[in-house]
Parts: C-alpha cells; sequence; structure tokens
C-alpha cells in the first residue's frame, strides 16, 4: 500500500505553508511571509498577517502543487492547522482547507501546530523515504510565538505539555532586546550576529525560572520578560552615565542567557525522565549559541538530539502535511468539516 499523498496547510502567525508530502518523504514545502510588512511595528500584528495570508495562499498552494508534480485529485487527504494561533490568520487556513475538502472530497484533518513542529522530525529530505525517529523523545519547540517543553511518547496519540514560558517567547524577547539595542526586526538573527564578536561572560544576566524555589513549582517552564527587562536597566544605566553601550557584549551576554536556560531545562526533563533523546524545533533554533550548547551539552549526557533542517524547523506547511500523513497511516478517522480555528487550542 502506497504512503499517503497529503497537502498541508499552515496560517497560524505570519507565515503562509503550504506543504506536499508522501509518508514520510517531503514533496514541497513553499511559503510565503509577511515578515517585511511587520517589520515596522516590531512585531506580528494580527490583522495584517490575517490580510497577507488571504492573498498569498492561492498562489502558494498552486506553487506547491506543481513543485510536488501533483494535482488536487490525486491527494489522499488534507490538512490544516486549526490552532493555537492568532485567530484570525488561523481562520484563513482553516477556510481554505474546508473549502478544498468540499470542493475535491478528500478528507480533512485538523492538526495542532505544536504537534505540527514535532511531526517535521518525521520527514525525510533525501532519497531514504523518511527518517527512523524514536519514541519517547523530549521535544523543545523556541520561536517568537511558543516556548514549550513536551513529551512525546506517541505522535499522533501521546503528546504532553510539559511546561512552556509564563511570559514572553524566547523568540519575542529576541526581537524586544534587538529593538532596545536598535537592531531591526525581526531581531534573533541580529542578536545572534552582534554576539559573534561579544563577550558571553562580560554580563551576568538572570536565568529565568531557575532559582532552587523557582525549579519546584516551574521547573519545565520558561519566563523571559525579568531578562528582558534586565537588558533594559543595564542598557539604560549605561545610556544614563553617557557611556557608549557596548551591543556585542549585551547582545552575545543576553543570548547565553536564553541559551543557558532552554539547554538546561530541556536536559533536565531528559534526565528526570529517563528519556535519551531530545529534539529541537522552532525559528529559534537557527540560533547558533542554541545549537552549540544543545549539541555539548546532549552530547555529555549521552542524548540524542536531533535538530530538522531549518526550513523544517521555522513555521511550514510540510510539518502539518507529516502530520497529516501520519494520521491516515495510523488509520485515524478525518476531523469532517464540524472543527473551528481556535486560537488558544491546548
Ligand atoms: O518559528 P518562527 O519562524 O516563527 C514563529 O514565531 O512561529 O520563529 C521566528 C522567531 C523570531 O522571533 C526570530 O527573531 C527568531 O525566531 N529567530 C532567532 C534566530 N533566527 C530567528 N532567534 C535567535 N537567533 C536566531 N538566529
Ligand atoms: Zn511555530
Amino acid at each position: 500500500e502506497a504512503a499517503p499523498l497529503v497537502l498541508g496547510i499552515e496560517t497560524s502567525c505570519d507565515e503562509t505553508g503550504v506543504g506536499v508530502v508522501r509518508g514520510t518523504r517531503l514533496l514541497a514545502n513553499v511559503i510565503a511571509s509577511s515578515m517585511e510588512q511587520h517589520a515596522r511595528y516590531g512585531g506580528v500584528v494580527p490583522e495584517v498577517a490575517a490580510r497577507a495570508h488571504l492573498e498569498a495562499l492561492t498562489p502558494t498552494l498552486t506553487t506547491a502543487l506543481d513543485e510536488a508534480g501533483v494535482t488536487l485529485d490525486e491527494l489522499d487527504a488534507i490538512a490544516v492547522t486549526s490552532g493555537p494561533g492568532l485567530s484570525g490568520a488561523l481562520m484563513v487556513g482553516v477556510g481554505a482547507a474546508k473549502a478544498l475538502a468540499v470542493a475535491t472530497g478528500k478528507p480533512l484533518y485538523a492538526v495542532n501546530h505544536l504537534v505540527g513542529h514535532v511531526g517535521a522530525d518525521v520527514l525525510s529530505t533525501g532519497d531514504d523515504g523518511g527518517a527512523e525517529v524514536e519514541y519517547p523523545t523530549i521535544a523543545l519547540l523556541v520561536s517568537g510565538g511558543h516556548t514549550s517543553l513536551l513529551l512525546v511518547r506517541d505522535l499522533i496519540s501521546d503528546v504532553e505539555l510539559l511546561g512552556e514560558t509564563i511570559d514572553d517567547a524566547a523568540g519575542e524577547a529576541f526581537d524586544k532586546v534587538a529593538r532596545l539595542l536598535g537592531l531591526p526586526y525581526p531581531g534573533g538573527p541580529q542578536i545572534d550576529a552582534a554576539a559573534a564578536s561579544g563577550d558571553p561572560t562580560a554580563i551576568r544576566f538572570p536565568r529565568g525560572l531557575s532559582l532552587p524555589k523557582d525549579m519546584a513549582e516551574h521547573r519545565y517552564d520558561f519566563s523571559f520578560s525579568g531578562l528582558k527587562t534586565a537588558v533594559a536597566r543595564w542598557v539604560e544605566q549605561r545610556q544614563d552615565a553617557g557611556e557608549p553601550v557596548p551591543v556585542a557584549d549585551v547582545a552575545a551576554s543576553f543570548r547565553e542567557a536564553v541559551a543557558d536556560v532552554l539547554v538546561t531545562k530541556a536536559i533536565a526533563a531528559c534526565n528526570d525522565l529517563g528519556v535519551p533523546r531530545l529534539l529541537l524545533g522552532g525559528g529559534v533554533v537557527a540560533n547558533a549559541r542554541v545549537r552549540a550548547l544543545a549539541e555539548q551539552r546532549a552530547d555529555a549526557a549521552g542524548i540524542a538530539l536531533r535538530i530538522p533542517p531549518l526550513s523544517l524547523c521555522t513555521d511550514n506547511g510540510a510539518m502539518i502535511a507529516a502530520l497529516g500523513a501520519q494520521l491516515v497511516a495510523g488509520g485515524r478517522p478525518p476531523s469532517g468539516l464540524g472543527f473551528a480555528a481556535d486560537s488558544t487550542l491546548p
């Protein structure tokens, strides 16, 4: 029996993503981003994102089908992100997916965005027909919208949220700190580049929720707003004193604090739960220090680290298609048309 051919649609934030997979084989992964339209606001504007999805969806879909060399008729199923994410943005993708399902008569699967990030890991971009993924695994998902630690026992039936950020997402913290250092949006790549020539030990910034009393209650949760405030205060004091701000040192010290707390908590989850596997996902995984520290500490702890290619780590439609294909292969019933976009889907 041939592996299912599935189309995936992702519109939860500012990326319009359409992907096509056959089982665990990636056939197309096309993305249109409205990032540039948000740059002058310093963050994603929901209304602007929703409108951009409306404009981008049809061309993105056409390109993805062309690249995959398949027609809508050939699909076995359609999968779409139903949440969590920006309400108006999600509605565009869900509406489009329902329309396609009605028009083609194909089964439709509603997919959780965060589980989609984990699902990206099964995809193979080579000719080997799919990655050998083992469960259980701990997954650390870090982007502009989420910072979550998951225990994945089974991709389609058993994903447990261990913890998440109680305030800002890690990528959001990068973007906000970049802004106060006068660097353009999105700030993550800018800070990463500036940090390369800085001293990560120059300033000791706080590691959120890492004190013993916090670890008792929030062992797998994250907090980045205190860190952001600490950086802001440090920079202000410099400016008030009429001294220049050492941007590279601030960037390196901030990046170190974020990377340290992310990796420390992810490795702690692996050790506590006896799960010697860690998967990273989300746009912040592009960060050079996050990757290096994860590699170093996973290696030292005997933990197998998986980092999908960056094009599959950031928001995309292929990860949604991949999860859809797993649901089809697992004999799961389709979602039907009765579901709605749910911005706060757990
Ligand atoms: O996954 P993603 O493309 O979109 C969502 O937010 O869902 O992640 C984008 C986030 C932005 O906050 C961006 O600043 C951050 O990922 N980012 C980085 C780096 N590249 C992107 N953060 C730190 N270092 C980077 N190199
Ligand atoms: Zn995401």
